[in-house]
């Protein structure tokens, strides 16, 4: 059976690890990962706009030696009435792997249920585990360890909070979620991370001051007020949040060595000051750059099922 990326569970505490190990490798080679899946044809389906994922999957690919096929959704069946399952079969007789973004983790989850090749979810409105590896990976080259590490996440409780509140969960290091009454990540997602958190250390925590949630971490992490399918909530929005935007003194409350994390896309003024995201604890290009190598890895281990990456050399 495939295995697939759905959200960060599916790859849990080794699947982490191994990315991790196998992206530090790739990245000491400056990217190179000697085509190791040559012939391989990987197709990319965005059903929402992307700078980031969409190019460095591309890279990604082509790094390992296949070819990246953007399946535009208006030029698909998919949207003229062919069913999820169908497509998945079909894509499956001609695909190494499938990546896709889209609105509905069910449509994610649809799709891996009749698919034989690996899916890998590069945003849906409930989880953003791509980005979760990379996020990771930036705490893990900063610290050297995610042992002990507090990290903030001041915002909105959506895809990437709970993407990152698995990854707490799985790497065992705490995250203090700081959100507005009412947009407070998912309840489950939550109770799972914690009952996680109690095997392999860490915490999540949840609440409505951002200065106790920043208070001595290590890293202060932000995302957009209104995510993409939420233009229309966007003016509430600011209003909600307008407490939670991480500038120079709310940088000031966390631990001197603390940096800064944002997932990108920015809206600069709304929930980080220039100052901040310009600034010398800012870490938001290398988390930009290391999507890349997590995703070869990524690419590289559920395509081949090598999780080591022996193979590679
Ligand atoms: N962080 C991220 O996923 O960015 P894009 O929306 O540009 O892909
Ligand atoms: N929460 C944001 C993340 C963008 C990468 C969104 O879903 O739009």
């Amino acid at each position: 059976m495939a295995r697939h990326l759905l959200t960060l569970d599916s790859l849990g505490r080794d699947g982490i690890r191994h990315n991790l190990d196998l992206a530090a490798r790739i990245k000491t080679r400056g990217g190179d990962t000697r085509d190791a899946l040559a012939g391989g044809r990987v197709g990319l389906i965005f059903d929402k706009p992307s700078t980031r994922t969409r190019v460095s999957f591309e890279a990604a690919i082509w790094g390992l030696g296949m070819l990246p096929i953007a399946l535009r959704p208006d030029e698909l069946q998919l949207g003229r009435g062919e069913t999820i399952a169908d497509t998945a079969r079909v894509l499956s007789r001609y695909l190494s792997a499938l990546v896709i973004r889209t609105f509905e983790q069910a449509r994610v989850e649809e799709l891996a249920r009749h698919a034989t090749i690996p899916i890998v979810n590069a945003l849906t409105d409930e989880h953003h585990p791509c980005q979760a590896l990379a996020d990771v990976m930036t705490l893990q080259e900063e610290f050297g360890s995610l042992d002990g590490l507090r990290v903030a996440f001041i915002g909105d409780g959506n895809n990437v909070s709970h993407s990152l509140i698995q990854a707490a969960g799985h790497m065992g290091f705490t995250l203090a979620v700081s959100t507005p009454a009412g947009y407070e990540p998912d309840a489950a997602i939550v109770a799972a991370a914690q009952a996680n958190c109690r095997v392999n250390g860490g915490a999540i925590e949840l609440g409505h001051d951002v200065r106790v949630a920043v208070r001595g971490a290590d890293a202060i992490y932000t995302d957009v007020w209104a995510s993409m399918g939420q233009e229309k909530e966007r003016e509430e929005r600011a209003r909600t949040f307008a407490g939670y935007c991480v500038n120079a003194d709310l940088m000031a409350l966390a631990a001197p060595r603390a940096i800064f994390l944002h997932c990108l896309p920015a809206h600069r003024g709304d929930e980080v000051t220039d100052d901040v995201m310009d600034g010398p604890q800012s870490r938001v290009w290398d988390e930009a750059e290391n999507r890349w190598y997590t995703e070869q890895a990524l690419l590289y281990m559920l395509i081949t099922g090598d999780e080591t990456g022996e193979s590679l050399g």
